[in-house]
């Protein structure tokens, strides 16, 4: 994944947890990279071993640093550095969503060697959506429960979001029902 994402997951356990406790997690990982470069593209592996030696220091599990990671990745890094391109995703939630299958066209102009996510939208209704999550990535669902529950934060929309379908079930992608 591109460095902007271990960048970000640096920022988050440092302002929200100590520089302290950031150089933990990085001694923990044994990622062997002293500065991340936003866009230079690195090896899965190093996201994956931040994320697991964060579990460990800060006592949480994977699912929950994932989850606080998607949070602030909506709120703090797409935000102050693509605040324009988030709010050109939609007026509301529900707008966002349905535009969300796009979204990371625009990122691709900007990232041009991303693997990225990819979503459907189905099941429509006033007060909710089902959103689609294909990956070709394992392990990722927490952090998209997070970036929603981000996106609410940004709509200041109460929504529940429910887990339907997962591939730890079986399913071939995971199938999340946003209600607000
Ligand atoms: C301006 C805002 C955004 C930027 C700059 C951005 C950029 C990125 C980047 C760089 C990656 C790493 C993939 C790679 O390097 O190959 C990524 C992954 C991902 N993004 Fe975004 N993204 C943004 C917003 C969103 C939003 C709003 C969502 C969904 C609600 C989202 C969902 C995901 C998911 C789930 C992944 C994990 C990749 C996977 O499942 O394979 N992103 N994005």
């Amino acid at each position: 994944m591109y460095g902007i994402v271990n960048k970000a997951i640096q920022s988050l356990i440092t302002e929200q947890f100590g520089e302290e406790e950031w150089i933990a997690v990085k001694e923990k990982s044994g990622v062997d990279v002293d500065f991340f470069l936003a866009n230079e593209p690195y090896d899965d592996a190093i996201t994956y071993k931040l994320a697991g030696a964060a579990s460990e220091v800060l006592g949480i599990s994977v699912g929950e640093v994932l989850q606080a990671f998607g949070e602030y990745w909506v709120l703090k890094t797409a935000k102050e550095k693509y605040g324009g391109l988030m709010e050109a995703g939609g007026n509301n939630l529900k707008e966002f969503l349905i535009n969300l299958p796009l979204f990371h066209n625009r990122i691709m102009l900007m990232y041009p060697k991303l693997t990225p996510p990819e979503f459907k939208v189905s099941d429509i209704t006033e007060n909710s959506v089902q959103l689609h999550y294909f990956s070709k990535r394992e392990g990722l669902q927490e952090f998209v429960r997070g970036l929603l529950s981000g996106l609410a934060k940004m709509y200041q929309a109460e929504v529940s979001i429910e887990l339907l379908q997962s591939r730890d079930n079986g399913s071939p992608h995971e199938i999340f029902k946003v209600s607000w």
